[in-house]
């Protein structure tokens, strides 16, 4: 099932222990204290209807010059239609007067990417207001989202899941070397071209690493977010790459995370967090896979990979010829036939 990001609006606090917290997990000495200030960055934000050239080519769009067609998205924010804008395909994430502030940080946020034309991030094209809504449009992405990509029954060929694992690595890597935190990462906010190409998008919950050094509230999915974020310590860097973990496992496992975990929900994925060992990955798992995937798993933000090393690691498993190599070894054998019992019953049992 998709889950939805926390809206900061509905928080709620009941499930978290706070007498359990652990100071000692967190480890902010690996963000960048140089940390851009995304709002003293661009002053134009708060002001889409006039084009600023320093953001790169942002344009303002004529809203009668956009025809809207059919619903691709629909998330906490804002609901995302497919649209024609100057004879070309584009996404347009609509969203009301509600969410201003968010549209105006994921705005900022998009116009820095631009500017800095870094990879693997979906693209700005342009944006508008037409009160009472706001619009962000995108360019289109006609594989839609990695969500469904995962859980559609189709083969998906371990090649192609090495090309998105590397390309959201890259997005990350790109996004944290600008002192940028997505802080949502998951497979519904990872967007795929025709030829399977992964870009992040669903910059609403976003923030500079010093930004995010000074909140204190879990910002994210739940079953995403890293342990020590929904012990409502700031976010960092680390944070992003335990999500990333998640999200890898989902990638291998083709399953919904945390399926059978039952309640209280918050609690027990939290347990499960701690451990060090959230989900099960399979026997079949390739052994590097699954220890990149234990090493973002790590409670101690400390001992995960940066977004660079973990694109390191992916590369070496999307050398040509890995699969039938692997194949021959046997260690893929049956691998998406194998049903092992969640992990997450065990948890009901007392541990
Ligand atoms: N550029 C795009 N091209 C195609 N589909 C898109 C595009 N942007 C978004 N979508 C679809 O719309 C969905 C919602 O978009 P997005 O995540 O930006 O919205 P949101 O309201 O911020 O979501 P969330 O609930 O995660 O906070 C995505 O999961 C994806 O399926
Ligand atoms: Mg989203």
């Amino acid at each position: 099932m998709k889950t939805r990001s926390i809206d900061s609006s509905s928080i709620d606090s009941s499930s978290i222990d706070s007498s359990s917290i652990d100071s000692s997990s967190t480890d902010l000495s690996s963000t960048d204290s140089s940390s851009t200030d995304l709002s003293s960055s661009d002053s134009s934000s708060s002001d889409s209807s006039s084009s600023d050239s320093s953001s790169g080519d942002i344009l303002t769009i004529d809203p009668e010059e956009v025809s809207f067609e059919e619903e691709v998205g629909d998330g906490s924010y804002g609901t995302v239609y497919q649209a024609r804008w100057n004879g070309k395909d584009c996404a347009v994430k609509v969203m009301d007067e509600k969410n201003i502030f968010d549209f105006e940080d994921e705005l900022t946020i998009l116009k820095k990417f631009k500017k800095s034309q870094i990879a693997n991030v979906v693209e700005l094209i342009g944006s508008f207001k037409s009160h009472p809504i706001y619009c962000i449009m995108l360019e289109y992405m006609p594989g839609g989202d990695l969500y469904d990509l995962i859980h559609e029954k189709k083969i998906l060929p371990w090649k192609a899941r090495y090309t998105i694992m590397s390309d959201i690595c890259n997005g990350i890597a790109s996004m944290h070397k600008l002192n940028i935190l997505h802080r949502d990462i998951k497979s519904e906010n990872i967007l795929l071209t025709a030829d399977l190409h992964a870009k992040l998008c669903d910059f609403n919950s976003s923030a500079t690493c010093r930004q995010a050094r000074r909140e204190s509230i879990p910002i994210g999915t739940l079953e995403t977010m890293a342990p020590e974020v929904q012990r409502r310590k700031p976010s960092s860097k680390k944070s992003d790459m335990y999500s990333v973990g998640m999200t890898f496992w989902e990638i291998v496992t083709r399953r919904d995370m945390f399926d059978a975990v039952g309640t209280p929900r918050k609690r027990k994925i939290l347990r499960l967090k701690e451990t060090g060992e959230p989900e099960v990955i399979p026997e079949w798992c390739p052994k590097s896979m699954a220890a990149l995937i234990r090493k973002c798993w790590k409670v101690s933000p400390a001992e995960r990979p940066t977004a660079k090393e973990a694109l390191v690691q992916v590369k070496k498993l999307e050398a040509p010829g890995i699969d039938q190599a692997l194949l021959a070894l046997g260690i893929f054998a049956a691998q998406e036939a194998i049903k092992e019992k969640p992990r997450a019953l065990s948890l009901d049992s007392g541990r």
